[in-house]
């Protein structure tokens, strides 16, 4: 017979024969940057969620540069919005604003820069729209100001999640020719239009005011497209490719793996609001499913692990 019971015994022994670990320096947590002065906004759909004024970002950052998590995936929430998403590459902005705090005062935690139309334009679609149709070409010199004018706010890495084509090689490019060819490009590449986003765009204020985002992001019903998409940000200069959301796709996570660049994982809003959801109402034991949950990521072949679990996590790896 064969007894695989025998390294199930004990303790040590599972430990001594365990494959998958989660290390605190895998892990980045998202983070809401809002204008105002005092504010710290819990978000309905996630809690212990906020958007926190700059001014109120020494809380969240102790507590994150504390914690032995590598950084923060940034989100600027604006105070005008329009069609052209102005404040959005604004050097005064509030991305910006937050970005130039954070690394003078905390330079240690990591600044990744989400790169994205939607939270600063007035219909919150991704890209620029005309007539209706969201045009990709004529998006592409926006997101690179937003992309160079992040840089120079002094951000760690820039991450695009708009999912235009080509964007990849426009914001490497200028990044390249405003003398940032050393940061590196995080792509959000195989982002599905996913239900599980809605939390986020409470949070964010970025919901689009008509239609959805089905004709940019990807259908979840395509893996091999993923592959493609995937592929294509890596010839045009990705050093990073991201796969989201995270649960529902770690079959794309793991066929991810085989182009041999760091696969980051976004475990996007609406997974964490079913496991927060679940736990208070004592139906769930959120430090177990929030467990399982993350190793089956690493376990898939995920090396950078994006959620807003990753405070509790960083904590409970400590315990
Ligand atoms: C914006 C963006 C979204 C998320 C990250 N960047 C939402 C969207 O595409 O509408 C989702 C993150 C989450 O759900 O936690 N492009
Ligand atoms: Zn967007």
């Amino acid at each position: 017979m064969k007894r695989f019971r025998r390294l199930r015994t004990t303790e040590t022994i599972r430990t001594l024969v365990r494959e998958t670990h989660i290390q605190k320096e895998n892990l980045i947590y998202p983070l809401f940057v809002i204008e105002g002065e005092n504010v710290k906004n819990p978000v309905p759909s996630m809690p212990e969620i906020y958007q926190y004024s700059v001014d109120r970002l020494d809380e969240i950052l102790t507590q994150v540069s504390e914690s032995g998590i590598s950084g923060v995936l940034l989100f600027g929430i604006p105070k005008a919005k329009d069609e052209y998403a102005t404040s959005a590459y604004d050097p005064d902005g509030i991305t910006q604003k937050a970005v130039k705090y954070i690394k003078k005062n905390y330079p240690e935690v990591l600044v990744i820069a989400d790169v994205c139309l939607c939270e600063y334009t007035s219909h919150g679609h991704c890209g620029i729209v005309d007539n209706g149709v969201i045009l990709n070409d004529e998006t592409l010199p926006y997101l690179c100001r937003m992309a160079v004018s992040l840089a120079q706010a002094g951000a760690d890495m820039i991450a695009p999640s708009d999912m235009m084509d080509g964007r990849v090689s426009a914001i490497r490019n200028a990044l390249d020719e405003n003398g940032f060819m050393h940061i590196p490009i995080m792509a959000y590449s195989a982002k599905f239009a996913s239900g599980y986003y809605s939390p986020f765009r409470d949070a964010a204020q970025s919901a689009p005011c008509f239609g959805d985002r089905k004709s940019y992001q990807m259908d979840y019903a395509n893996g091999r497209e993923a592959l493609r998409e995937i592929e294509a940000d890596i010839q045009e200069g990705a050093d990073i490719i991201m796969v989201k959301p995270a649960l529902a796709y770690l079959d794309i996570v793991r066929e991810a793996t085989q182009f041999g660049v760091p696969v980051a994982v976004y475990n996007v809003s609406g997974e964490y609001a079913m496991v927060k959801s679940a736990s208070q109402n004592g139906w769930i034991d959120e430090r177990k499913i929030v467990t399982e949950n993350i190793i089956a990521m690493k376990r898939a072949g995920a090396d950078i692990i994006i959620t807003y679990h990753a405070l509790d996590m960083a904590k409970w790896l400590e315990e």
